[in-house]
């Protein structure tokens, strides 16, 4: 099989991780060109062309993780009209990589949807959030758990986007649109964030974002220690399906950090290379 060749758009914490993998992993795939914003920034690897993002949208594949929105949206549709795939982590536009990192939160709502019967959606689903939460729990003080968030390289290149709640808003609203089949926007969710959110030791807080056909929310509770999504700690995400029979799905697992979500972008050109085209949702 020919090798499929990847236009490879950011070199940050997840796009350096994602080239290695497509580089060095076992897909037939190359790195045909990286782009970046700038081109004279240390530590892009030798011999592979760096180009313009335009020129990287000719390549078979675009993987795009350069984050942001306008650049990524115009190349995004210019790919898509050419009939070529894009594979993103970026939440602002969609990929399964964009929601639970290394923790395959999309496709188990897939999954479930599929029969028409989620009744609603619970999680902890920002891994900067709960990082915090979790250790202002054991003492920490906010800016010294933000930091450490930060130099991990869970917290977006904006921390203000994970702390005022809009990462958690925008990956419940794919979720909502994943699990009841219409696109949801970011404005149909009612979002607070964790900023002055006192956590009182003994008791757990976390970043919950909640959803049912009717309502979307996101904000800080307390969790009881016998709520599954107690147990969320650190970088660990989880997410809850609630199905109309009373019966419930869980899954949780890392949900952020460069090697967990590279692996995720990963999956999804292993679903390209097998001639899968998954269609989540219209946008009816
Ligand atoms: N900033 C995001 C988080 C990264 O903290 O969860 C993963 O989407």
């Amino acid at each position: 099989m020919d090798r499929l060749r990847i236009g490879l758009i950011g070199w940050g914490t997840v796009g350096s991780a994602a080239g290695e993998l497509i580089a060095d992993g076992p897909l037939p795939l190359t790195v045909a060109c990286i782009a970046v914003r700038n081109p004279e920034r240390p530590g892009l690897p030798k011999g592979i062309p760096v180009v313009a993002p335009e020129e990287a949208l000719t390549a078979d594949v675009v993987v795009e993780l350069a984050g942001g929105l306008e650049g990524p949206r115009s190349w995004a549709r210019a790919a898509l009209d050419r009939g070529v795939p894009y594979v993103t982590a970026n939440k602002a536009l969609l990929g399964s990589a964009s929601v639970g990192g290394g923790t395959p939160m999309i496709e188990t709502t897939q999954h479930m949807a599929a029969t028409g019967s989620i009744a609603r959606i619970r999680g902890v689903v920002n891994a900067t959030t709960t990082y915090i939460l979790s250790a202002m729990g054991r003492g920490e003080s906010y800016d010294d758990a933000l930091s450490e968030a930060q130099a991990a390289g869970y917290a977006e290149a904006d921390p203000s986007f994970d702390v005022d709640g809009h990462d958690a808003a925008q990956k419940l609203a794919i979720l909502a649109s994943v699990a009841w089949g219409r696109w949801r926007p970011e404005a149909d969710v009612t979002a607070r964030g964790i900023v002055e959110q006192p956590v009182a030791p003994g008791t757990i807080v976390r970043l919950v974002a909640d959803a049912t056909p009717d309502e979307l929310t996101v904000g800080p509770r307390i969790l009881d220690p016998l709520d599954p999504l107690s147990v969320t700690e650190g970088v660990e995400s989880m997410l809850e399906l609630a199905m109309r029979d009373g019966s419930t799905v869980r899954v949780s697992g890392p949900g952020a950090g460069g090697p967990v979500t590279a692996g995720a972008v990963y999956a999804d050109l292993a679903r390209l290379v097998n001639g899968e085209r998954p269609i989540l949702f219209s946008r009816g």
